[in-house]
């Protein structure tokens, strides 16, 4: 399908995150050459960066199987030990937001992490006994958004940490065209320039408006994608010039209009907009920081002048700010 062809199956199709694909690169080189399994990985970073997709690259790269999972899906031991029984060597498992796996289940993984082995527990009361299974060497790749939200104990069982950034907006803009010439859509390079501006740094939002474009564009019945039809698209979605979505400036405005700019905790703001903490947290916020709209400080989050000019809002100039 489509879904399917749009993620890049090779480190040369995958656009961006140049660093972190030389490093890698290395990685996984050395680890073929020794005809060992590859050390585990665990990458952070803001969700929709290609985490799950670079799992699927390394496997392919690695010419070993992927089986992919995540933390809420694997609810007891015995789950992650299903999922640990069907590997064969070198394999990978991927765990999607690793952050949310059940404590007594992370505790599993300790032992298979680093000597390939688990022990179930197998009877109850005073039979109950821990039986020893092997596992073949295999690969755990973690994902999650934040690194402070994996343990320390944890953490440090995984070889490789690396961190996603938000892609430049030249390599949006080659994700753009890429996904355009999958979808056999034209559109000029001021369009895909346009969409990837509004992106917020995001593959997965540049794809998905591109898709809400491309209907735009083919019901007003243009050969191309131009930067009218891609403005005209975006208005429409909410997606303003500089990407902010209509969630993105309640926050900010909210802050402003309720909180004087702030400074207020994350769950009083997520409250006050009808969005969960963790959407806030986790969709919303790390762009907002990167994009100088939000700043973080010692008594809360607080919008910056430019959130007020934005917004079209008047700088208190004569308040003295916190
Ligand atoms: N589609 C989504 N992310 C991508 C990437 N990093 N490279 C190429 N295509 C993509």
């Amino acid at each position: 399908s489509f879904e399917q062809t749009l993620r890049p199956q090779t480190f040369a199709q995958y656009i961006g995150q140049s660093e972190l694909k030389r490093s890698l690169r290395v990685y996984i080189e050395a680890a073929k050459q020794r005809e060992e399994s590859l050390d585990h990985v665990l990458l952070f970073g803001p969700p929709g960066l290609g985490k799950t997709t670079l799992a699927t690259v390394i496997a392919n790269e690695m010419g070993v199987h992927l089986k992919t999972t995540s933390g809420p899906a694997i609810e007891k031991s015995g789950d992650l030990a299903a999922l640990l029984n069907e590997l064969e060597p070198g394999d990978i498992l991927f765990i999607d937001e690793i952050h949310r796996l059940p404590k007594a289940v992370e505790e599993m993984l300790y032992s298979a992490m680093e000597d390939f082995y688990i022990d179930i527990i197998v009877g109850q009361g005073p039979t109950a006994h821990p039986v020893h299974f092997a596992l073949p060497p295999f690969t755990l790749i973690g994902a999650t958004t934040r690194a402070g939200l994996l343990d320390a104990p944890f953490r440090n069982r995984f070889g490789i940490v690396e961190h996603m950034n938000y892609y430049q907006t030249t390599e949006l803009e080659q994700i753009v065209q890429r996904s355009a010439q999958i979808f056999q859509t034209k559109i000029q390079p001021e369009g895909a320039h346009e969409i990837a501006l509004r992106s917020r740094g995001t593959p997965r939002i540049a794809n998905r408006l591109l898709k809400r474009v491309r209907d735009f564009a083919q019901v007003l019945g243009k050969e191309e994608i131009d930067v009218a039809s891609v403005d005209q698209a975006l208005t429409a979605l909410g997606v303003d010039s500089e990407g902010l979505d209509r969630t993105d400036r309640k926050i900010l405005a909210t802050m402003i209009d309720f909180y004087n700019g702030g400074p207020v905790g994350l769950n009083t703001l997520a409250a006050n907009i009808g969005e969960e903490t963790e959407t806030v947290a986790e969709m919303c916020e790390p762009y907002l920081l990167q994009s100088g709209y939000l700043k973080r400080t010692a008594r809360g989050r607080m919008v910056t002048q430019a959130a007020y000019q934005h917004l079209g809002r008047p700088y208190p100039q004569n308040e003295t700010k916190p």
